[in-house]
């Protein structure tokens, strides 16, 4: 009988990733089974995310709960950015933590399982060449890694203490698994990177050709059967016209731009060493509506960072009013070790910071309500990935809405054109049309 594994994964899309790499060690070299019951686990992951400081508190009391639910002789093992940057002190804190992994590490899945208390958190590890077995947890859409690290120090953010100096992975490699997912099925690749369109600045040996970001997408979007191309996080200061005009042209690149602002103020943006200021922001999404109408564009937004004004904020939701994005992922800004900004002491009055973020989120939801309904009667194509258990299935349009049809799993892996007959806030409901 197999070994079972129990993973939980918090945090982002990386992490999502992560946690397919470690199951597939896990499967082909180490005979696990993933399962969804606690109690059956033989080894409990924990994939965690540290960007703020909740689930951090988070994890120590999921962790004492699986202690104590676990089945006997079970390892809890602890992976990922909280890994990282906490190490020892997690088996201080919890000792019955068998062994602590940090996100730049993740390919040591099957040396550390076999020692006792083995933490290894290594952020100069380079991964960049790994060549990790297969495992998706969607036949339809492939995730792919093609950098690690982050090179950036945006003052608010530990990522790149937990994930190290950025190295990007050679375009051989990544057109090589964009073509083993396609043959596998998938019709769409999403690229992940902390700061994808810095993608090429540094590879791990001189030796590999320094192709660019706008280059890496002509070179993927020549794979037959691969229909869309998505990827996250572009960073705005990266956008130049190169980058926005292949964007727009090149039909397999989804229309969907994340384009995370931070902060609509320059002067908080300089504080944050964002290197753009609101002006670039904005005539950067001129450009990008201008070239691709109908685009949709989220973004992250942190409130009440360290000496931001009534003014600062009002220019964030100055930034809001004219952009008006299609999806908004908002933040209390939350003070992080080893950062810049856990030093300043200018802080924000936290009813204030709430207030903040109220306001910002109303505002939101007024934004996208009036949008939503702009959709009723339009026609787009879907790619359904998703069988419901309401009877429906659902998928996201090429500009990034998510969209539910009446219908069965014959629909899954399939295009198909789509009325929306029905508007709600996070889902359009719709009818295909043949
Ligand atoms: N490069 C990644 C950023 C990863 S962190 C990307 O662009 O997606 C994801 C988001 O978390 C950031 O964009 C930021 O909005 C938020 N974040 C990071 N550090 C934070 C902090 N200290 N407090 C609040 N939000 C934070
Ligand atoms: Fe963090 Fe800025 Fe990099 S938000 S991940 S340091 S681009």
């Amino acid at each position: 009988m197999s070994k079972k594994l129990f993973i939980e994964t918090l945090g982002c899309a990386m992490n999502s990733r992560d946690s397919e790499h470690m199951i597939a060690q896990l499967r082909e070299k180490e005979g696990y089974e993933t399962t969804t019951e606690l109690k059956e686990a033989d080894l409990i992951l924990i994939n965690t995310c540290s960007v703020r400081e909740k689930p951090v508190a988070k994890l120590f009391s999921e962790l004492g709960v699986f202690n104590k639910r676990k089945k006997e002789g079970a390892k809890i093992g602890v992976c990922g950015c909280t890994a990282s940057h906490l190490g020892e002190e997690i088996i201080k804190r919890a000792p019955y933590v068998n062994f602590v992994l940090g996100a730049r590490n993740v390919s040591k899945i099957g040396e550390v399982l076999h020692k006792n208390k083995a933490v290894e958190v290594d952020i100069n590890y380079d991964e960049s060449e790994f060549a990790f077995d297969d495992f998706r947890t969607s036949p339809y859409k492939a995730y792919i890694n093609i950098s690690i690290g982050c090179d950036k120090s945006c003052t608010f953010c530990i990522v790149p203490k937990t994930r190290g100096d950025e190295i990007s992975i050679p375009d051989e490699l990544i057109i090589g698994e964009a073509k083993k997912a396609v043959d596998k099925g998938a019709k769409e690749v999403f690229l992940l990177g902390q700061n994808v369109n810095n993608y090429g600045r540094r590879f791990s040996s001189s030796e590999h050709e320094k192709v660019n970001f706008t280059e890496l997408l002509r070179r993927l979007s020549k794979i037959e059967g691969l229909e869309r191309i998505r990827f996250t996080s572009p960073h705005p200061f990266h956008m130049d016209d190169e980058f926005i005009e292949e964007f727009a042209s090149n039909p397999k690149i989804c229309k969907s731009m994340h384009m995370p602002l931070q902060s609509g103020s320059t002067k908080v943006l300089q504080e944050m060493k964002r290197g753009y200021s609101k002006e670039w922001f904005l005539n950067r999404v001129e450009k990008l509506r201008a070239e691709a109408p109908g685009v949709s564009i989220s973004t992250d937004i942190i409130v009440a960072f360290p000496g931001e004004s009534d003014e600062d904020f009002e220019d964030t939701l100055d930034v809001m009013r004219k952009v008006e994005f299609d999806q908004i992922f908002s933040f209390k800004y939350s003070p992080r070790p080893e950062t810049e900004a856990e030093h300043f002491t200018n802080i924000v009055d936290p009813e204030v910071a709430s207030d903040r973020l109220s306001y910002l989120q109303a505002l939101n939801t007024e934004i996208l309500d009036k949008k939503n309904a702009e959709q009723m009667g339009k026609t787009f194509t879907v790619y359904f990935e998703d069988l419901n258990a309401d009877g429906f299935v659902s998928g996201r349009t090429d500009n990034n809405f998510v969209v539910k049809v009446k219908g069965s799993e014959e629909l899954l892996g399939q295009f198909r054109d789509v009325k929306i007959t029905k508007i709600g806030r996070t889902i359009l409901t719709g009818e295909l049309l043949v």
